[in-house]
């Protein structure tokens, strides 16, 4: 037998594509952590809670369950996901305008391929829509935004960037609350947004997957405003804490029938259908009930508490954010060190975070990854390594004025983040 190699040999797509930034810098922190060590993993936005558990004993209910499903997703559960965004959104959809799939991840790359034309994104956007643009063969547009509206686009940027090519049919992905910075809309801004989609006939993709994570619980879709141009996604990963189990979910208008339908038929030639006992544990988690809703009012206070302390004590040291309004993520900038950071050498996103993580183990995520400039200097800071169960236990008999000392109580549900957004502070200030 030959040991002749075979030659690397890629489609043009893929040929250089790291893998995914947000799972590379999981697997850097474990190998740091195996060599012993202490690592605050503050790159990485899992849910850090535990999946309820009346979903969970759903689960187990259905573990026997073997067949596969039909491609679109299990009857039951298609209702469900369209009657929760039906009471959240006031839209009018039915059972029949729901595409099931592993993850909304998977999703959206589908989306991609089906959908002719070109993604626009904000910048910043969370990490997988361009490069899934790429493999698909799709031109991406970033839409520039500024700090001052809170990262977020406006529907004048919007306005001014299909006015060049009014006709041109895109795809809009808008994720509110947003990855990477917690921002979200208001309804002011999500009507407007929409009168600019409709003028244009934009597809907006509303990535609602940080949700029912709205630090209030007060999340609104731009779908209740443009009903026949929005897919909402949605999923069992972030207010779920299902993240591993792989369950995503798309609601189409009917006007976008056609878009499901040759969605499908790209999802019976590739998953085939989603994992079936996971599929019914999820109808229990989309009809929800007062279990769930303790679970997310208990998840929603912990996480506003912990956000505001670590944006509190970020502000007070010159880290200019907005301070999340939803979701596991806040966005420092670090414009205020640049020369202290030129000084050491550091002046590239990434080599902050990289020096960052070797000299004091917190791992942030650059926001190079993000879509922005080499230079520019800033990063992505996810305020989930603590224990969830824990943090809820103690929530669970608090009463909501009881979570009026964000500092103190942040130490005690996360104290971990709290120490490594010290450490880093001290070694921003050398
Ligand atoms: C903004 C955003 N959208 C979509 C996803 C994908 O979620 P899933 O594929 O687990 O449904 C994630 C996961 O990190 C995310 O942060």
């Amino acid at each position: 037998m030959s040991n002749q190699s075979i030659p690397v040999q890629l489609n043009l797509n893929v040929r250089g594509l790291q893998p995914s930034a947000t799972l590379r810098i999981n697997e850097r922190c474990a190998d740091l952590a195996k060599n012993g060590q202490k690592v605050f993993r503050l790159g990485f936005g899992q849910s850090p809670f535990p999946v309820p558990v009346p979903v969970v004993e759903e689960l187990k209910k259905h573990a026997h369950e073997k067949d596969y499903l039909p491609v679109k997703g299990l009857r039951v559960l298609r209702e469900a996901v369209s009657f929760f965004h039906n009471r959240h959104a006031g839209i009018h959809t039915t059972g029949d305008d729901v595409l099931v799939g592993p993850g909304s991840k998977e999703l959206m790359f589908l989306l991609q391929m089906v959908y002719y034309g070109d993604l626009v994104i904000p910048r910043p956007s969370w990490v997988s829509y361009a490069p899934q643009a790429r493999i698909a063969s799709r031109h991406v547009y970033w839409l520039p935004t500024k700090p001052e509206n809170r990262w977020l686009l406006t529907p004048e940027g919007l306005d001014r960037f299909c006015q060049k090519d009014p006709t041109r049919p895109r795809l809009l992905i808008l994720n509110y609350p947003a990855n990477p910075t917690g921002s979200t809309y208001t309804e002011e801004e999500l009507k407007n947004m929409a009168a600019v989609a409709r003028r244009y006939n934009v597809v907006v993709l509303s990535d609602e997957i940080y949700g029912e994570v709205h630090h209030d619980g007060v999340h609104l879709s731009i779908a209740t405003h443009y009903p026949e141009g929005t897919i909402i996604s949605s999923g069992l990963s972030k207010w779920c804490g299902a993240g591993g189990w792989r369950l995503g979910t798309f609601t189409f208008p009917s006007s976008l029938r056609w878009l499901l339908d040759a969605m499908a038929v790209a999802a019976s030639e590739t998953f085939t259908s989603t994992s079936t006992p996971i599929q019914y544990a999820a109808i229990k988690a989309f009809q929800g009930g007062t279990g769930i809703e303790k679970y997310l009012r208990d998840s929603r206070l912990v996480l506003k508490t912990v956000g505001h302390a670590v944006s509190g004590f970020l502000l007070k040291n010159h880290v200019a954010h907005p301070t999340p309004e939803g979701g596991f993520y806040i966005f420092p900038v670090f414009d205020f060190y640049r020369e202290k950071l030129a000084k050491r050498g550091i002046e590239t996103s990434e080599e902050l975070c990289a020096r960052l993580l070797d000299e004091t183990g917190v791992a942030l995520l650059p926001s190079s990854d993000f879509g922005f400039p080499e230079e520019f200097l800033g990063a992505r800071l996810s305020f989930v390594d603590f224990d969830g169960d824990k943090a809820l236990e103690l929530a669970h008999e608090m009463s909501e004025a009881d979570f009026k000392n964000t500092a103190d109580l942040a130490e005690k549900f996360a104290p971990k983040v709290m120490q490594g957004v010290r450490r880093m502070v001290e070694w921003l200030n050398g």
